[in-house]
């Protein structure tokens, strides 16, 4: 099995991708799959051990990779390729909001060096499992480059979609600068209204495709949620299934987390109180009987408009007039970093802002914080509501995606409620759903049922893992019909 991204925890995160790719490998050598993900050698980087070096090349830019092996948990493992021309740089995609103008070359190179690297081994992989529009091009070339390849030559691929929403757009003169000729730039092909794109090569050429929830995978065929691409995976339809994602549970467990105070559980919560308290003295807001009474809404994540922050904007004069706290943090686009800072200024005592990375404070707000708010405009699947749930914090979710998935509402009536749900994408439906979880709050025994109902579910990566299992299953059978592409039907 190979894996290919372009982030795998402990090595490179900006998001989620980061988590699955950390995850997923071991979780497969669980049950007997020998998995390996490559990724870039980031700057800054320094795991993994050299084990071998030889030059890569893409459209005719060569340069000689260095392969750095390094464990992962139960004996799978990750390989790094560092190229310092390609990879040694401030950010992973781009710097101050603009991606770097050779992203296609940095990506394609990446998959090359993967492919090349498997080749060297002497036998194919199972399945190579290509992920997110930086992987997209290993389905492509699987079908091109190495059609006929004496190892790869006839290699399954499966493609796994985390965001549609980052396509891989790139000019089209780009094609002969990553090994492919001009008759990829046909709709049915590579091209996206004018452009290529990495992305629809994933989609087109994989014998399956995955996406990170059976929510997701719905919506995705719609226009509202498909980008473009809704048309595309619509005629793919057979071939694509949701499949949500794991979490660690031995990284994310309120029992042994070395980033709160006290562990707890869910038969002894008393351990919450003190990562309230602790959270609360991080962000410098007094830990006296008022704020410790009064709700703590978290939240930890990307700043884009892809995570609500358009809606909380559009709410804030009368969030800001709840008697809540809220505590904030993360990076991302400039107004809404700015939205943040500013209002911890106006309230100090109610709302704290981190903005900046930070895996230390992210678990000690999971753990002190009573609720956790997502109001996602889509979430493909979303890792904080499940950490969120083992960690007693109940989730305040928008209903789409994997987060529809993962948070049943209170007021379905549902025995295995579990947090707040809204449906419409309204500043209305956030308040009222707030309002509503507030209210629960002051019930002692409902929110105790509600935090049990979460710490009580299984999200663990070997339930997923076996889904993906039966998909790689699937991609080898059809290689061996002799199928080299399927429409499912
Ligand atoms: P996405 O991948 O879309 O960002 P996910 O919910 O799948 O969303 O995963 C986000 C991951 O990144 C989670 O593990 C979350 O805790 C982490 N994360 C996001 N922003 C930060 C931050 N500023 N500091 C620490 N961890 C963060
Ligand atoms: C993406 C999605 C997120 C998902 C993550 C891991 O970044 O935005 O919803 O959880 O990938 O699959």
């Amino acid at each position: 099995m190979l894996l290919i991204g372009s982030e795998a925890q402990p090595f490179a995160k900006t998001g989620g991708l980061a988590d699955v790719l950390g995850a997923l490998p071991p979780a497969l050598q669980r049950l007997g799959w020998d998995a390996t993900v490559v990724l870039p050698r980031y700057h800054g980087v320094s795991a993994g051990t050299l084990s071998r070096t030889f030059p890569v090349s893409v459209g005719g830019y060569t340069r000689t990779a260095g392969f750095y092996e390094a464990p992962l948990a139960d004996h799978a493992r990750a390989v790094l390729v560092e190229c310092p021309d390609l990879y040694h740089r401030d950010g992973f995609y781009g710097a101050d909001g603009v991606d770097y103008p050779d992203n296609p070359r940095r990506f394609a190179f990446l998959v090359r060096a993967a492919l090349e690297y498997a080749a060297k081994r002497g036998t194919a992989p199972d399945v190579i499992h290509a992920h997110d529009w930086q992987a997209g091009l290993a389905p492509v070339y699987l079908k091109t480059v190495y059609a006929a390849h004496p190892v790869l030559g006839g290699t399954p691929s499966v493609f796994t979609i985390h965001n549609l929403a980052y396509q891989g757009l790139f000019e089209s003169d780009w094609l002969p600068r990553v090994d492919l000729g001009w008759d990829q730039f046909a709709v049915d092909r590579l091209e996206f209204y004018g452009h290529i794109s990495f992305l629809k090569g994933g989609l087109t050429d994989a014998q399956l495709i995955t996406t990170v929830s059976r929510r997701y995978a719905e919506e995705i065929q719609t226009p509202a949620f498909g980008f473009g691409f809704d048309g595309v995976l619509r005629a793919r339809a057979g071939a694509l299934v949701g499949i949500l994602n794991g979490i660690d549970t031995q990284e994310w467990d309120p029992a042994r987390d070395p980033f709160l105070p006290a562990p707890f559980g869910a038969e002894d919560l008393s351990g919450k109180r003190a990562a309230k308290i602790a959270v609360l003295k991080r962000y410098g807001i007094t830990a006296d009987e008022t704020s410790l009474t009064r709700p703590l809404v978290g939240m930890v994540s990307r700043m884009v408009a892809q995570k609500g922050f358009d809606l909380i904007e559009a709410a804030l004069d009368r969030l800001t007039a709840l008697d809540a706290t809220f505590l904030v943090l993360g990076t991302g686009e400039p107004r809404y970093q700015e939205m943040w800072r500013a209002l911890a200024v106006r309230y100090p005592d109610r709302i704290g802002a981190r903005i900046g990375f930070d895996e230390s404070l992210a678990h000690l707000i999971e753990g002190g914080a009573d609720m956790f708010l997502m109001p996602s405009r889509f979430e493909p699947c979303g890792l904080n509501q499940m950490y969120s749930m083992r960690y007693g914090t109940v989730p305040v979710v928008h209903g789409v995606g994997g987060l529809a998935d993962t948070v049943t509402d209170v007021s379905s009536g549902n025995a295995a409620a579990n947090g707040f749900v809204f449906t419409d994408y309204t500043p209305e439906a956030l308040l009222g759903t707030l309002a509503r979880a507030f209210s629960t709050f002051g019930n002692a025994p409902s929110w105790h049922a509600l935090q049990a109902a979460g710490m009580q579910q299984d999200f663990s990566w070997d339930r997923s893992a076996q889904e993906y299992v039966k998909i790689y299953r699937r991609a080898i059978g059809l290689r061996a019909e002799g199928k080299g592409h399927t429409d499912g039907s």
